[in-house]
């Protein structure tokens, strides 16, 4: 049986190694902080760009902004809120919109459907700077 022992004992030495170096036993790098101040931001886009963005992935489908000099065309029926009035948002929570749908809107009155998301998602094919630049564009012309 003295052999069972020994390997008994080593399999628990392994095993205590094994269990410390999961630990990091004192080796951790010291821990990571992001830079003093840093927030997360959009950067600035195009807004001209992200108006022909709003018109090839056709937002204005489900979305109006009544504005006379943009001249969208009219909403086809399945329902989004009016985007009128977003320019006053923040920019984050207007990409935050495209990003994710929100089961609270900015939109006053406006109640969306339970269970129901009913905008689509983009996050598969829209590039950053179309998500940038549509950012710019509700900002500067909703
Ligand atoms: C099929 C209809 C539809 C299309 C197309 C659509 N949306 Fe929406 N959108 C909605 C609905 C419905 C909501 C309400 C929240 C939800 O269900 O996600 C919404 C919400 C929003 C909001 C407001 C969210 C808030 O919190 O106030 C913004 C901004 C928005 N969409 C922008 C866009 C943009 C930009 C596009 C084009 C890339 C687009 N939408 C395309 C239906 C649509």
């Amino acid at each position: 049986m003295r052999n069972g022992w020994k390997a008994a004992i080593l399999v628990f030495g392994i095993a205590m190694i094994i269990v410390s170096g999961a630990g990091g036993g004192g080796m951790r790098p010291a821990s990571r902080k992001v830079p003093e101040g840093w927030k997360f931001t959009v950067p600035r886009g195009d807004a001209e760009t992200g108006k022909a963005v709003f018109m090839m992935m056709e937002c204005y489908a489900c979305h109006k902004i009544q504005s006379s000099d943009l001249k969208l065309p009219l909403p086809s029926g399945t329902d989004g809120p009016d985007l009128t009035g977003y320019s006053t948002l923040p920019r984050e929570y207007l990409a935050d919109s495209i990003i994710r749908a929100h089961r609270v809107v900015a939109a006053p009155g406006y109640v969306v459907r339970k269970g129901k998301a009913g905008m689509g998602k983009y996050n598969h094919f829209m590039t950053i700077q179309e998500l940038i630049d549509l950012t710019a564009f509700l900002k500067e012309k909703s």
